[in-house]
């Protein structure tokens, strides 16, 4: 199989399981993070350089763990990495692009420093924190409908969880997003 086959094939293998009923966070997981993290991860790949392939295959799993099953979500990069592993090698793919995939998803998180990882790195965990400023109203529904804050709490919630989201982001994702940023701020002041 061919790469742009098994890209096609895992976009497939993670709509499904984001259908699953032991997704805990339902099919929006794939319609409002996944897919959304995947777009904005091609994006800087472009500006990056970066190998588009390794970004894509990796912004397609990198939460694969989480939407398998929520007793993995603590560790859902390493648990993620390792499905990543076991999902690719059935497609035969390379040993030493798992490698770099397994890292990328490793990475996603946000403890780990920007500046450290490889480009493809970079890409994904800068499209990851790109897609919760993309999604205002996802922020939202966390806050007044799983969270049960009060109005000012909230807003304020929200924005701290943006703020998070910008300081993780790479100057070329900066630039891509910092309208929609801007928006969201404006509107929560
Ligand atoms: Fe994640
Ligand atoms: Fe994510």
């Amino acid at each position: 199989m061919n790469s742009k086959d098994i890209i096609n094939e895992l976009k497939k293998l993670v709509e499904n399981q984001c259908k699953e009923s032991s997704n805990v966070f339902g099919y929006e997981s794939w319609t409002h993070h996944i897919n959304i993290v995947y777009k904005y991860s091609m994006m800087l790949s472009d500006k990056l350089k970066a190998d588009k392939e390794i970004v894509q295959i990796s912004a397609l799993l990198h939460d694969i763990a989480s939407v398998t099953d929520i007793n993995m979500y603590k560790d859902h990069h390493i648990h993620g990495a390792n499905m990543a592993e076991n999902i690719l090698k059935k497609y035969n793919y390379p040993i030493n692009k798992i490698a770099w995939v397994k890292k990328c998803i490793l990475s996603h998180r946000g403890s780990v420093l920007i500046a450290q990882g490889s480009v493809e790195e970079v890409c994904v965990s800068s499209a990851d924190a790109m897609a919760h400023i993309d999604q205002l109203p996802s922020l939202l529904h966390l806050a007044y409908a799983k969270k049960n804050l009060q109005i000012d709490e909230g807003s304020q919630w929200v924005k701290n969880k943006l703020s998070r989201s910008w300081n993780k982001l790479c100057p070329e994702a900066k630039e891509l997003i910092r309208h929609k940023y801007n928006c969201a701020n404006e509107l929560l002041a």
